[in-house]
């Protein structure tokens, strides 16, 4: 009756931003990200018939904010009979900061409950369930770069390669969580951009290229079109109303230390969520530099580093 599993957080090249069907948090448009290696959140849960309510506990203290989403989650796992649960959350980068943590939350928290509750449904399913709390969730069930597609009916999600080692610095310039949620962010962009719609009408060609881009292993293909397609999402965001602007000073200040690596020849290209982290993407060789550059750059209070890793899975309780 109880389980542990660990996600990592994955970061979107071809963004997820807005929703198809808001009740079953089915996403508007396709995505495609990278999962990384050396951020992780492990989420343990129990199932216990002498508790009176759910309880969760986020790195040690009591979180009540996130726990109506948790228990939603637990009843699309382990169906809403289920017994009460506790849950615990332990997350070695900053939550609800643009770092993607809900997506590794989620994708560990469908692992150890379904396992938790004996069930044993198949990874689509288990991405599934996640996507169903945290639309970005659903991707870090699967390894490396993975391509999620919106479909008619539900999401398809899978990995389309785990063989590229890319690598990713996170130039952290605020470790405080985000004023906007990301859900509610993306109801008022299609409530109130005069984009949203050419987003989503668009986001099927930005995909085909980011794929083409991968099976070629163009960096710089990749580039192009990851940059443009975070752009555009901000933009999409800057015309709502009321506006949307997540970036501070020092994230723009972290985009021209990226275009001066560029122009010096390196191997990097940046994209941002929501949240004021520049992320940047670089081949291995070019990762000291990145990391050094973005590190002293004014604003940024500390630097992640990751690879590409693993996708959702349980770890054998100690
Ligand atoms: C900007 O997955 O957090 O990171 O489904 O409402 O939980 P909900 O949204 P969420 O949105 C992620 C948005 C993004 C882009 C991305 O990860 O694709």
């Amino acid at each position: 009756m109880r389980a542990t599993a660990q996600a990592q957080p994955n970061i979107a090249l071809i963004k997820y931003w807005g929703k198809r069907d808001a009740a079953r948090n089915l996403p508007a448009v396709s995505s495609l990200s990278l999962t990384l290696d050396s951020l992780w959140t492990r989420m343990s849960v129990q199932f216990d018939a002498t508790l009176g309510a759910d309880q969760l506990e986020v790195n040690g203290e009591p979180a009540t904010g996130m726990l109506t989403r948790v228990s939603r989650c637990l009843d699309r796992v382990a169906g809403s009979s289920r017994d009460f649960a506790t849950v615990r959350s332990d997350c070695n980068f900053p939550i609800a900061a643009g770092l993607a943590s809900s997506a590794s939350s989620f994708a560990a928290l469908v692992v150890a409950a379904s396992e938790a509750a004996g069930k044993s449904p198949d990874t689509l399913a288990l991405a599934r369930l996640a996507g169903a709390a945290s639309g970005s969730a659903a991707r870090s069930l699967y390894p490396g770069i993975v391509l999620l597609t919106a479909g008619s009916d539900d999401i398809v999600v899978q990995s389309i390669a785990d063989d590229w080692p890319l690598e990713l610095v996170v130039a952290v310039t605020e470790e405080s969580a985000k004023p906007v949620s990301s859900g509610e962010a993306m109801t008022r962009s299609a409530e109130s951009s005069p984009f949203y719609a050419t987003w989503v009408a668009r986001q099927d060609e930005d995909i085909r290229s980011a794929l083409d881009a991968v099976s070629r292993r163009d960096f710089l293909a990749l580039a192009a079109v990851s940059e443009h397609n975070c752009l555009k999402m901000h933009s999409v965001m800057w015309a709502s109303r009321p506006p949307i602007v997540y970036w501070n000073h020092a994230t723009l200040t972290c985009m021209q230390t990226v275009r001066r690596l560029q122009s010096d020849g390196l191997p990097v290209f940046f994209t941002i969520d929501a949240g004021p982290q520049l992320k940047a993407v670089c081949l291995p060789e070019a990762a000291p530099a990145v990391a050094s550059a973005l590190s002293e750059t004014p604003g940024v209070g500390r630097i992640l580093r990751s690879g590409l890793g693993a996708g959702a899975r349980r770890l054998q309780e100690t």
